[in-house]
């Protein structure tokens, strides 16, 4: 199990805001050797540049965590610089909403590469290297960290396409934990859920390669939905990011940032396991549920 952090290496993705920021001041204050990578430059040099001087060593990749070619070449420095990193954050995320249907093929290939493939390059990428470094040295321990989102455990309408990337992320993970279980005793892993946290996620739009069509109504609501729920959240990331290194030290698996909103993933349980159709998921809240429904069917 990782405990002890000082002079191991943290590879971090989306490091230039929200999660991805906190984890890296987090990993500074615990000694660690930093690699930071995220698509928007000047939020990750200023990410690099604070952790350097609270006194870490930092690299630094500007680039998508979609792009395959970029996160191998990635990879290949940072084990030429400093071997296989020991904690690996595959953090780097975008938020999108509105029906399901409605979101163009570019925008399924956005999220999906971002979200998705993003955390399958990390996977890919450096669980080979963790594993040949545990092979070497029977005393090597890493611990892999994957971002999903209560979204990858529960459906909410009007965010298909977000809900789809993370549930992907989900499986992936506990995938790759039963995996690692059958070879090695010395790679963890943990998967991140949290609930609505305010950090920029609700500001991702800016970050499609491609110019998005004008909003939909039902990306315009989801997106204010979004806005709203994001900026009310009572959760610091600090806070996640402190309690994601207390589950690393732990060997948790499951991170969440709000435990008390598991009753929908209990009801979504118990509804597969008695055959019933998913009970909707906005039942307790019928104000929003109405207001959706009002004005989409145009009411
Ligand atoms: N904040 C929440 O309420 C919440 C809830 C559930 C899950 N999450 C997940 O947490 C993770 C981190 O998001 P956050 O909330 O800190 O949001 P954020 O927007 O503050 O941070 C995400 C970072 O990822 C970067 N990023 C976006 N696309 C990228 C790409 N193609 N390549 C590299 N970097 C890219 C952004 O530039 C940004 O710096 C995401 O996976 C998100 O889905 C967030």
């Amino acid at each position: 199990m990782l405990t002890d952090f000082a002079g191991k290496t943290a590879v971090i993705t989306g490091a230039g805001s929200g999660f991805g920021l906190e984890l890296a001041r987090v990993a500074a204050r615990r000694g660690m050797r930093l690699v930071l990578a995220d698509v928007q430059d000047e939020a990750l040099q200023a990410c690099a540049s604070e952790q350097r001087q609270a006194g870490a060593e930092a690299m630094v990749f500007h680039l998508s965590v979609s792009d395959s070619a970029a996160m191998q070449a990635m990879a290949l420095a940072v084990q030429q610089q400093w071997g296989a990193p020991h904690l690996v954050f595959n953090n780097a995320g975008v938020g999108t909403s509105g029906l399901v249907w409605e979101q163009s093929l570019q925008g399924w290939n956005w999220v999906l590469g971002v979200n998705l493939m993003g955390v399958v390059h990390g996977v890919h990428l450096f669980t080979p290297m963790m594993l040949e470094a545990a092979r070497r040295d029977p005393s090597w321990c890493g611990h892999i960290v994957n971002t999903a989102s209560m979204a990858g455990l529960v459906n909410p309408p009007n965010m298909g396409v977000y809900n789809v990337s993370k549930h992907a992320v989900v499986s992936l993970t506990e995938s790759l934990h039963h995996d690692l279980g059958l070879v090695t005793d010395q790679i963890g892993v943990s998967l991140l859920c949290p609930y609505f946290v305010p950090t920029g996620i609700a500001r991702s739009e800016r970050l499609r390669p491609d110019p998005a069509s004008a909003p939909t109504a039902s990306q315009k609501l989801g997106q204010a939905m979004m806005d709203k729920a994001v900026q009310s959240g009572k959760v610091t990331a600090a806070q996640v990011a402190g309690r994601t290194f207390e589950a690393v030290e732990r060997g948790e698996f499951y991170i969440f940032s709000h435990p008390q909103a598991l009753g929908s993933v209990r009801l979504r349980m118990d509804d597969i396991l008695a055959g019933r159709t998913p009970t909707d998921p906005l039942a307790d809240r019928p104000q929003v549920r109405d207001m959706l429904k009002a004005q989409l069917r145009g009411g």
